[in-house]
């Protein structure tokens, strides 16, 4: 039975490629309130500000380029005779523009916009105003197609049968603080799945590994990929 490898990736995974993290020293929840910016009510209430924090990160998504850590777990897709999938709570699309397919983006994606009154869903432009209208309903209630706090995360049954028939979970770059995602290590543990985490410092969640491997994820993640080559 060839193995099947679920990866899920955090914010720690894009730091190498200049985008900001949360909780890192002077991440982006040390800049702005979440309250503010990532629930539905702060939207309610401010949505200029919403949208221009995230033209502001779409803008620097853009302008990113994938690191050695991405194009690892990209290669480790195309070459391994096993499935991968990456389940990530970023919403960059680095992954992609490294050339992974099997992508799952679980806290939507910074390159959708989402029409709050009719649900249709499109290709985000570069910058989003509180009054665009939406492409098809027309109301001006158009927001970034991004999970907010106190909102269901995307794919979560899909999610949940990859790990239910997975043979290896890897966590990288992320600090274990949100659930679901901060959840799915146990549930590999209690399915008897082997886990390994790849993170600079020990997180919340890291004594619930198998394996850690400290140290930035453009270097071990590509030493992990080239072991499982082997
Ligand atoms: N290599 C590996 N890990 C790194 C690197 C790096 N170069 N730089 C930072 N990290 C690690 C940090 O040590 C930290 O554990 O990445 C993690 C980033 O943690 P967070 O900033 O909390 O980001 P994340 O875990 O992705 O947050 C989860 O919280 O705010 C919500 O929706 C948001 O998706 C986000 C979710």
């Amino acid at each position: 039975m060839s193995d099947r490898i679920v990866i899920l990736t955090g914010a720690g995974i894009s730091a190498e490629s200049g985008l900001g993290t949360f909780r890192d020293e002077g991440g982006l929840w040390a800049q702005h309130r979440i309250e503010d910016v990532a629930t539905p009510e702060g939207f309610a209430r401010d949505p200029a500000l919403v949208h221009d924090f995230y033209n502001a990160r779409r803008a620097q998504a853009a302008a990113a380029k994938p690191n050695a850590a991405h194009k690892a777990i990209a290669r480790l897709e195309a070459e391994h005779p096993g499935e991968v999938l990456i389940v990530t709570q970023n919403v960059d699309a680095l992954h992609e523009a490294a050339g992974s397919r099997n992508v799952l983006h679980m806290h939507g994606a910074l390159s959708r916009a989402l029409c709050h009154a009719c649900a249709h869903r499109w290709q985000a432009p570069e910058a989003m105003q509180p009054d665009d209208p939406c492409p098809a309903c027309k109301a001006p209630a158009t927001r970034p197609d991004v999970v907010w706090f106190g909102e269901i995360p995307y794919h979560m049954d899909e999610i949940e049968e990859a790990l239910s028939r997975a043979t290896l979970f890897a966590a990288i770059g992320t600090s274990g603080n949100v659930y679901p995602a901060a959840g799915f290590v146990t549930a590999a543990r209690q399915l008897g799945i082997p886990t390994i985490e790849f993170n600079l410092d020990p997180s919340e969640t890291s004594p619930l590994f198998d394996e850690r491997r400290l140290g930035r994820a453009s270097q071990t993640v590509p030493d992990w990929t080239r072991t499982l080559g082997s």
